[in-house]
């Protein structure tokens, strides 16, 4: 028995015009897939590269190192606030332009021009050449054919995102579509405590999208990180999402609000109760200043919520807490069978000791789970690969893993089908 109610077509996957049969795996351990995807999905979808925040002056910037689409870029702000992305290469004969000591790692700061450390040609902040050494022993060369190579470059409520196509097919806004940007409004800009994880992990990108994207394991792998009196039901009533829904490539889970400061002693940790945060984020709720917060942030209108998790096509989730705040995770992939994991806490700035220690409490809780779902991440990523097993149900409250598959699929097809034409 479900103890939410179900749409009228008996489940969320076949309400959302899904298939119910088993899915393969392929598309995670395929390399031959993996160099589609790159292709099809991350050289032409918009793709979060971080925050406004990240650029704070005039001449802020930071490099970004995007395997998958084979490229570094450089986003600036510029002399004129307008934020810029840039691909990371030297006009005159392709060094990489911003770098410190390795120029793997990636890199920020704040300048007035960019300067290459081979020959000396340097770059304003809106990409146009400033500077070439020796200009007048080239032939018949103009400075302004040598600016730096543009990506497209758009920012939405202080997200920058990025667009490798020639002519990216959608504007961000038209990408994002309405359930997205049903969250407009809310006060981004005030989240100015920032904490942040990063992490080389040993499997496909779509495993660890998979694990954030379904609740079913969390009552199972997450189980030691609530005393057992509360872990055990938790166990046994399983888990069940109140609200799913779906917008073209984006997807959206809701959970019910559990609150731990509603329970009794022994079901949550003693840390937890006299810090009043830990795994279910801080207990007592943070005055957003707002009057009403957007309505897309909850479509279900369901109450209590827990968290919703907004999981954007292709890479990026943002995951908001009903007591005010919220964490956006990135996937980036390094090869069929690994990437980079980024996770980031957004608060309000603390404004007590017990609110800094409390963000603590919540980061290092969040790093605790993070690590539990990477091993599980990186032990199927070589299960998979032996190809013993093919076929693998998925449940209804997997349906949001189902669908991305599904995204996944469809855009390498159709990027196939173009390429026969
Ligand atoms: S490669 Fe940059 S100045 Fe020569
Ligand atoms: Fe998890």
């Amino acid at each position: 028995m479900s103890r939410f109610p179900k749409p009228a077509e008996g489940s969320w996957t076949e309400h959302y015009g899904l298939d119910t049969a088993p899915i393969s795996y392929e598309d995670s351990i395929s390399p031959e897939f993996y160099e589609l995807e790159r292709e099809a999905v991350f050289k032409r979808a918009w793709l979060n590269v971080g925050r406004v925040d990240l650029l704070p002056r005039k001449g802020s910037y930071f490099t970004k190192e995007m395997v998958v689409a084979s490229t570094s870029i450089v986003v600036v702000r510029g002399l004129d606030d307008k934020v810029r992305a840039f691909h990371n290469i030297c006009r005159h004969r392709g060094n990489k332009l911003v770098w410190n000591d390795f120029p793997k790692q990636e890199t920020s700061g704040t300048c007035r021009q960019f300067a290459c450390k081979y020959h000396g040609w340097r770059y304003n902040l809106d990409g146009s050449n400033a500077f070439i050494q020796q200009e007048s022993e080239f032939f018949g060369l103009d400075k302004a054919d040598y600016g730096l190579a543009p990506v497209h470059c758009e920012v939405w409520e202080g997200f920058i995102f990025v667009n490798f196509a020639n002519e990216p097919e959608q504007t961000l806004r038209e990408f994002l579509g309405p359930m997205v940007l049903g969250i407009e409004g809310y006060p981004f800009e005030k989240f100015t405590e920032r904490w942040f994880y990063r992490a080389e992990i040993n499997s496909n990108w779509k495993l660890f999208s998979d694990a954030t994207q379904e609740f079913y394991h969390a009552p199972v792998l997450h189980a030691l990180q609530s005393p057992p009196s509360f872990s055990g039901p938790a166990r046994e009533a399983g888990f069940e999402a109140p609200h799913y829904q779906t917008d073209g490539p984006h997807r959206l889970i809701t959970t019910g609000g559990i609150r731990p400061w509603e329970l009794p002693d022994d079901k949550v940790k003693p840390m937890e109760r006299a810090v009043r945060a830990g795994l279910f984020g801080a207990w007592d709720p943070y005055d957003l200043g707002v009057d009403e917060l957007p309505a897309g942030l909850n479509p279900g209108r369901i109450d209590p919520w827990g968290n919703q998790s907004f999981q954007l096509w292709p890479n990026l989730v943002f995951l908001f807490w009903s007591q005010g705040f919220y964490y956006v995770y990135h996937y980036w992939p390094t090869s069929h069978r690994s990437h980079v994991y980024e996770g980031t806490l957004y608060f309000l700035p603390a404004r007590t000791p017990r609110e800094r220690v409390q963000h603590e409490m919540i980061a290092m809780a969040f790093k605790e789970f993070g690590i539990q779902d990477v091993n599980t991440c990186e032990a199927t990523q070589t299960s998979l690969e032996s190809r013993a097993v093919q076929r693998f149900p998925l449940g209804d409250q997997e349906i949001l893993c189902r669908h991305m598959h599904k995204v996944c699929a469809d855009a390498v097809d159709q990027y196939l089908k173009e390429q026969e034409v």
